[in-house]
């Protein structure tokens, strides 16, 4: 018997951004498909004031539906915290077809996350979807958060990434913010260990709120793939290209990989295990074993997954 076609987040390509839209606004959620996102993030949380919490349920349940069976963004939505009493129907109104998982927000614990799992179920079997069709991504925004975050990333099956959440993580700390990125380094560390750990995927880089500061953009979306971060969420369409840019292999690193994989055939066939080859960039010659050629395939798979380093090239016609 054929395997079953994976459903949930084994079936979920590479998200590399996850655009933002606050849920009251009608002309936001009608542009956001359209700029180009991996993913968008209809916002029913802190973008949306108390008093528009409701009519932002109705427009972001009527624009997700919409989506059934439409090409473009994967569509995911930030519902309230548990505690706002308001988690429960917003899952309600928002899961079907055209859905692909739900942000929460503010996650602490493992419970959190089960509970609305549940939820999520039960609306899954009431809409006739396959169970487990709906990710979840808890947001860790707190220092309770990023403590547990193990316990969190491991909670349900439903769980496709943790995301970081700078700005309210500044503000549970009372953190100083600097060029740098030093003062949560640790704490996104912990994140991307975290998430390893548990087996879901890399985990998703905040926004970065300050919109006219592209190099800021591009040093954090940079930095936050260095400490293995894939994805960043994003609050405005310009700031896509920069971060496409960040978690996209660049033409070098596919040359270079496949170059590694070519190298490694070769000394195989010559009956060695190690060998070397051009390092990246130039700069001599670079010792390539089983990790770097691990690592070069890992390069090659995201390439091809994303559709980029697919042109021909000198070097395209051997194997
Ligand atoms: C996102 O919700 C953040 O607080 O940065
Ligand atoms: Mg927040």
């Amino acid at each position: 018997m054929a395997p079953e076609p994976p459903v949930g987040p084994a079936a979920l390509p590479p998200l590399r951004s996850h655009l933002y839209a606050p849920g009251n606004s009608e002309r936001l959620l009608g542009r956001v498909m359209g700029a180009g996102a991996d993913a968008v993030v209809l916002d029913l949380e802190d973008a949306v004031p108390p008093g528009e919490k409701e009519r932002a349920r109705g427009l972001v349940a009527e624009a997700v539906a919409a989506r059934a069976g439409e090409e473009g963004p994967l569509v995911f939505v930030r519902i309230n915290h548990l505690s706002t009493g308001l988690a429960r129907g917003e899952v309600a109104a928002v899961v079907g077809p055209g859905l692909a998982g739900i942000r929460l927000p503010k996650t602490e614990g493992a419970d959190e996350v089960r509970e609305v799992a549940a939820w999520v179920a039960e609306a899954e079997r009431e809409r006739g979807l396959p169970e487990g069709s709906v990710a979840l991504i808890p947001i860790i925004e707190s220092a309770k958060g990023a403590w547990r975050a193990e316990e969190i990333a491991a909670s349900d099956a439903r769980v496709l990434a943790l995301a970081y959440g700078a700005a309210d993580f500044v503000r549970d700390l009372d953190l100083r913010p600097g060029a740098s990125g030093a003062e949560s380094l640790y704490a996104r560390s912990r994140l991307v260990l975290a998430s390893r750990v548990s087996g879901v995927r890399a985990p998703i880089d905040s926004v970065h709120t300050r919109l006219d500061d592209e190099e800021g953009l591009r040093r954090e979306a940079g930095q936050a793939r260095a400490l293995g971060y894939f994805g960043k969420s994003a609050i405005h369409p310009r700031q896509l290209p920069a971060i496409h840019e960040a978690f996209t292999p660049t033409e070098e690193e596919i040359v270079h990989a496949r170059a590694v994989v070519r190298a490694q055939e070769e000394a195989e066939r010559a009956g060695s295990g190690a060998t070397t080859t051009e390092a990246a960039g130039g700069g001599g010659r670079e010792f390539v074993d089983v990790a770097v050629v691990r690592r070069a395939e890992q390069t090659l798979a995201l390439a091809a997954r994303l559709g980029v380093g697919q042109g021909g090239g000198a070097d395209e016609h051997h194997g």
